[in-house]
C-alpha cells in the first residue's frame, strides 16, 4: 500500500457531518452538508492496495487515486532536473519520493512532517528507491524553516490538519526563491458522496479547507496562477471503491462514490 497515513487515527470516524472550521460563518453552506453523513473519512489519505491504478510514469504514483491532479500542475511548471523542493506534511514521502526522480542528482527534496516517524518511513523509503537526495526533516509546518530557498513549495492533504492554514501558506512562500512555485492540494470533504450522501471527516481540523484555499494563497504574498478541483468518480468494484473502503472500512457495494474533490492551486512569489 503506497499511502501514508493508512491507520486510521482513534475516534476519526463518525456519523455525524463535522461543520467545517474553516468556513466562515457568514458563508452559506449547502444544503448536502448538513445532512448526516452515513460514511465518515478518518484524517487518512490511502491509495488503493486491490485495485492498483495505472502508472503516472513520470510520477511513479501507482495507487493513487489523486496522482492526476498532481501530475497536472507539476507538467504545468515544468518541473524538473535540478529543481529543490520542499514536501510539506509529507508522510510517508510517496510524493517526495516521485519528486526526487523527477528532479534527479541534481535537485533535492524536502520532506518535511511533524511526525518523527515519518522522518524514518521517508528515509526508508527513498534509500529503497535509491533516491539519495531526499532529505526527510521533522518539523512542524507553522515552524517552517530550511537551510535554502526553494523552486516548489508543495503540500497535499495537509492545511485540513493544521490549527492556521493560512499561517502555514505563509511559511511555505517564505521557502520559495523569488519566482518559485507554490503547489497546495486540499480538499473539499463534504462535497464526496457516497450514493449522493455526503462524506465528513470529524478528524480533520478543516475538512473543507479546500473550497477557501483560491483565496488563502494572495494572503501570503503569492499570486495565483491557476487553480482548479477534481475529484475521482467510481462506482462499483475498482480503485475509486477500494479507495473509500481503504479509508472509511465501508464497502459502498455499487452504490455510485465521487471522493473529496481535490483543489489544487499554482501560485508563484513574484520576482
Ligand atoms: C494525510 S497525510 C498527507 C501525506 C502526503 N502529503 C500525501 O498527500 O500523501 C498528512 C500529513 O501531515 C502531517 N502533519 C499534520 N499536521 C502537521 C503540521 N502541523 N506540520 C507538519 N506536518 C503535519 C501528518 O503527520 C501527516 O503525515
Amino acid at each position: 500500500m503506497k499511502g501514508p497515513d493508512r491507520t486510521p487515527a482513534p475516534g476519526h470516524v463518525s456519523a455525524h457531518v463535522a461543520v467545517p472550521a474553516a468556513v466562515p460563518a457568514a458563508v452559506a453552506v449547502p444544503a448536502a452538508v448538513a445532512v448526516p453523513a452515513a460514511v465518515a473519512v478518518p484524517a487518512a489519505v490511502p491509495g488503493s492496495a486491490r485495485y492498483p491504478s495505472s502508472t503516472v510514469p513520470e510520477l511513479q504514483l501507482r495507487n493513487d487515486d489523486y496522482r492526476r491532479p498532481l501530475a497536472t500542475a507539476l507538467e504545468r511548471l515544468g518541473v524538473g532536473p535540478g529543481w529543490r523542493c520542499a514536501d510539506v506534511g509529507a508522510g510517508s514521502g510517496d510524493v517526495s519520493i516521485a519528486l526526487a526522480a523527477i528532479v534527479g542528482r541534481e535537485g533535492r527534496v524536502y520532506a518535511v512532517d511533524s511526525d518523527p516517524a515519518a522522518r524514518d518511513e521517508v528515509a526508508a523509503a527513498a534509500a529503497a528507491a535509491g533516491e539519495a537526495q531526499v532529505i526527510a526533516v521533522t518539523q512542524v509546518a507553522e515552524e517552517l524553516v530550511l537551510p535554502e530557498t526553494v523552486e516548489l513549495a508543495f503540500c497535499r492533504f495537509l492545511l485540513l490538519h493544521v490549527l492556521d492554514p493560512a499561517a502555514v501558506l505563509a511559511r511555505m512562500a517564505g521557502l520559495l526563491a523569488p519566482g518559485g512555485h507554490l503547489v497546495a492540494q486540499e480538499p473539499i470533504t463534504t462535497a464526496g458522496r457516497v450514493g449522493g450522501t455526503a462524506l465528513s471527516m470529524p478528524g480533520a481540523r478543516h475538512p473543507d479547507v479546500g473550497a477557501l484555499l483560491p483565496g488563502l494563497v494572495g494572503g501570503a504574498g503569492l499570486v495565483l496562477l491557476d487553480a482548479w478541483a477534481e475529484a475521482p468518480a467510481g462506482a462499483g468494484p475498482g480503485p475509486v471503491a477500494s479507495y473509500l473502503e481503504d479509508l472509511t472500512g465501508v464497502d459502498p457495494g455499487d452504490d455510485a462514490v465521487v471522493l473529496p474533490p481535490l483543489v489544487t492551486v499554482i501560485a508563484r512569489r513574484p520576482s
